[in-house]
């Protein structure tokens, strides 16, 4: 089991789900480099333990995050920036092998509306809110959103977030592609945490190689990709979970993967 301090999230694990609850209501779930590192850290256990086949990422119900922390930025030179080398935090998330799965209610802005697509898949609450406001702060997306924001919604859309600010309901960011469902606000814990299950019955090692294949796609040729997909679909002929999978099916019985 995952066994942590932390200051700024809340750590829980069931049903072969990880659940982090972001945690800081008095800035709006601020990401500060403390909660950040926290955030990592408690991902890096998540990833070791084999309990944990999926991981379910939630803030409170008026805030996912509204952003990285101003007051940590406000004064800060271009090296101060550079040298406090935020972004890796966000390549070991990019890199993380298992599903995530962001459950938003509320403002999702800035860097939280960055990790929030750093995710697998979003559902949200009807009072979601996703939006690039950098612009206001005299500054820009630093964590993926301009382009993973535009992969997902397109040139036009992004563009406008990104340059006047204007954020997105969750209907709209439904409507976009940049959110996989909406449900109200009161059902969001449940249907997330059904949802994560379901996923972490799968079985793992096909889950962590399609995950890794769909985000292939994300950034490289056609050929390339279908190559890549074929390399990982033999792979997967070599694990007891396909053997397990397909024979469950021929006995019409569940199947009871291993991860193996
Ligand atoms: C630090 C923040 C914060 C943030 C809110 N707070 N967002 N503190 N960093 N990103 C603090 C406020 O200062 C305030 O503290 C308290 O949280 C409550 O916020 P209010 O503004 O009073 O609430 P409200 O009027 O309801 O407005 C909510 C809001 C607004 C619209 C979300 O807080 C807002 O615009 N926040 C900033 C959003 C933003 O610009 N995000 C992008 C950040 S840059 P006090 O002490 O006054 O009670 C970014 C770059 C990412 O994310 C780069 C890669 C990591």
């Amino acid at each position: 089991a995952v066994v942590l301090e932390t200051k700024y999230l809340l750590v829980s694990q069931a049903n072969g789900v990880g659940t982090i609850r972001l945690n800081r209501p008095q800035v709006l779930n601020a990401l500060n480099l403390a909660l950040m590192d926290e955030l990592v850290r408690t991902l890096k256990e998540m990833e070791r333990d084999e309990e944990i086949r999926c991981v379910l990422l939630t803030g409170g119900s008026r805030c996912f995050a509204a952003g990285a922390d101003i007051d940590e930025m406000a004064e800060a030179s271009s090296v101060e920036m550079l040298l406090k080398d935020q972004f890796a935090q966000w390549e070991y998330i990019r890199r993380f092998s298992k599903p995530l799965l962001a459950a938003v209610s509320g403002y999702a802005l800035g860097g939280g509306c960055e990790l929030a697509m750093a995710c697998d898949m979003i559902i949200a609450s009807e009072t979601a809110e996703f939006g690039q406001p950098e612009i206001k702060l005299g500054v820009m997306p630093g964590a993926g959103g301009t382009q993973r924001l535009t992969r997902a919604v397109g040139k036009a859309r992004a563009m406008e977030m990104v340059l006047t600010a204007r954020s997105l309901s969750a209907r709209e960011a439904l409507a976009a592609g940049l959110i996989n469902r909406i449900v109200p606000v009161e059902l969001l814990e449940q249907e997330a945490r059904e949802w994560a299950e379901e996923v972490a019955a799968q079985a793992p090692v096909a889950v962590r190689l399609a995950k890794q294949s769909v985000l292939k796609a994300l950034d490289t040729p056609l050929e390339t990709g279908l190559d890549y997909e074929q390399k990982l679909f033999f792979f997967l002929f070599s694990t007891e979970d396909q053997k397990e999978g397909m024979r469950a099916f021929k006995e019409k019985r569940r199947p009871r993967f291993q991860g193996k």
